[in-house]
C-alpha cells in the first residue's frame, strides 16, 4: 500500500479549486493539508472564503480550513501541490503582478516542492513536461533533467493541457499510436462556461447566445497538441514537437455549464487511411499506463465511443468515468479530411483538476514523488 500523501491547493476558492477539494476529500490515497488562494481569502475559513459552486456540498474537512496566501512556506509540509491558480498570478507571464502579489508557481519549484499546474503559464518552457495522463505519461522522464537543472532533490513542475486539448489529445494519441502521423487536424469547441472559472461570462453575454471567441484558446490548442503528441529525444532533455502535423481550431462559448463538446475532422499520413470501423476499434481499446498501473482514479475505458447518431450530449455524458472518461460519438468518414467526429470532455475533471489528481497518482506509481 502507497502512503497516504499530504496535499495542498493553490487557487482552492475558484473552479477548479473547487473541484480539486471534491476529488480530494473522496479519495484515498490523499489528505487535503493546506489551501491557498489571493490576499482577499487569505485568513479566513474556506467556507467563508468561498462561492461554493458545485452541485455536493463542501467537504467537512475542508470547510474550517483556514486559507493562505500562496507562498511555499505554507505548503512546506505537503507532499504534491495542486495549483488552480489564474494565470494573471501563476507566474512568468505576470512577473511583476507575481513578485507583489507572491504567487508564482516558479517559487514553488525553487522550494523543492512537487507541484501539478493547471494554468498556462510555464506548458511552454522547455524543461517542463506539459502531460495529459492518458495520452503522454512517457514525459514524466524529463523530470530528471529538471531537477538536475534546478539542483532539486524531490521538487517538480509539471503542468497539464488547456481542457479542450485535453479531451482531443486522447482519441487523437491512441490513432496515432495504432496508425501512425497525423497530417492535419482541424477542431471546432463548444466549450462550457465553467471553463471561464467564475464569475466568467455575464449571463447577459452568455444566455440565448453563442460567443464566438474564446481569448488565446485557439492558439493554446494548436500549439499544445504538438507538444504532447509529440516525443523526447535520447536522453530525455528536450521535447521533439511534432513537425509534419497541422492543427486548426475554432472556438466558441456556449451556455452549457459543464462539458466541451469538439468537432474533429483528422487526415493520416498513411495511405489508404484507416476505415471508420477501424478507428472505433483502437479508440475502444486504448489502454493507457493510468489503467495499466491501477491508478486510483483511471477509469475503465479511456474512451467510450457511443454508437448513438446524437451522442454525446453534455448533459447526458460528462459524468461518464466518473468525468475521467472522452466520451467520442458521431464517427464517420470525412470528404475533406479521412475521418470525422465528435467528443465530449468534463472540462473541469478530465480537462483540469482530475488531470492533475490522475498526474499525481502516476508520479506516485512511478517512484517520483519522495
Ligand atoms: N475552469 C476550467 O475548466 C479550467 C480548465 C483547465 C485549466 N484552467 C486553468 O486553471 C486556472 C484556474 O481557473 P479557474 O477557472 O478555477 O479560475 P477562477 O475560478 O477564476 O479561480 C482563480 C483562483 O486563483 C486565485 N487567485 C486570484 N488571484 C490570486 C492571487 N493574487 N494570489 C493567489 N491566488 C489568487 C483565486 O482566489 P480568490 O478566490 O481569493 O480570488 C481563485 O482561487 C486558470 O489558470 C485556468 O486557465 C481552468
Amino acid at each position: 500500500m502507497s502512503r497516504v500523501l499530504k496535499v495542498g491547493i493553490l487557487g482552492a476558492t475558484g473552479t477548479v479549486g473547487q473541484r480539486f477539494i471534491l476529488l480530494l476529500s473522496q479519495h484515498p490515497g490523499f489528505t487535503i493539508h493546506a489551501l491557498g488562494a489571493s490576499p482577499r481569502s487569505a485568513g479566513k475559513t474556506y467556507v467563508k472564503a468561498t462561492k461554493w459552486k458545485m452541485s455536493q456540498a463542501i467537504p467537512a474537512e475542508a470547510r474550517e480550513m483556514v486559507v493562505q496566501t500562496c507562498e511555499p512556506q505554507y505548503f512546506n509540509e505537503c507532499d504534491v501541490v495542486f495549483s488552480g491558480l489564474d494565470a494573471d498570478v501563476a507566474g512568468d507571464i505576470g512577473k511583476c503582478l507575481c513578485f507583489i502579489l507572491r504567487a508564482d508557481e516558479m517559487a514553488f519549484l525553487k522550494a523543492d516542492l512537487a507541484l501539478f499546474s493547471n494554468a498556462k503559464n510555464y506548458r511552454t518552457h522547455a524543461d517542463v513536461p506539459l502531460i495529459v495522463p492518458m495520452a503522454n505519461p512517457s514525459h514524466f522522464s524529463l523530470l530528471n533533467h529538471q531537477r538536475s537543472n534546478y539542483k532539486l532533490s524531490k521538487g517538480f513542475l509539471v503542468t497539464n493541457a488547456n481542457c479542450s486539448t485535453t479531451g482531443m489529445v486522447i482519441p487523437l494519441k491512441a490513432l496515432q499510436d495504432a496508425f501512425g502521423p497525423l497530417s492535419k487536424i482541424m477542431v471546432t469547441t463548444m466549450q462550457a462556461v465553467s471553463g471561464a472559472g467564475y464569475p466568467g461570462v455575464s449571463s447577459l453575454d452568455i444566455m440565448d447566445n453563442v460567443v464566438p471567441h474564446i481569448g488565446g484558446e485557439e492558439s493554446k490548442m494548436e500549439w499544445e497538441t504538438l507538444k504532447i503528441l509529440g516525443g523526447l529525444n535520447q536522453d530525455a532533455t528536450e521535447f521533439d514537437l511534432l513537425k509534419t502535423t497541422k492543427v486548426s481550431a475554432t472556438c466558441n462559448r456556449v451556455p452549457v455549464i459543464d462539458g466541451h463538446t469538439e468537432c474533429v475532422s483528422i487526415e493520416f499520413e498513411r495511405r489508404p487511411a484507416p476505415s471508420v470501423e477501424e478507428v472505433i476499434k483502437v479508440m475502444e481499446n486504448y489502454r493507457t499506463e493510468a489503467q495499466e498501473l491501477g491508478c486510483y482514479s483511471a477509469p475503465e475505458q479511456a474512451i467510450i465511443v457511443s454508437r448513438d447518431e446524437d451522442r454525446p450530449q453534455p448533459r447526458l455524458d460528462r459524468e461518464n468515468g466518473k468525468g475521467y472518461s472522452v466520451t467520442v460519438g458521431r464517427v464517420r468518414e470525412c470528404n475533406v479530411f479521412d475521418i470525422k467526429f465528435t467528443l465530449l470532455v468534463h472540462n473541469t475533471v478530465l480537462g483540469a483538476a482530475g488531470s492533475g489528481v490522475l498526474l499525481a497518482e502516476l508520479a506516485q506509481k512511478k517512484g517520483l514523488i519522495v
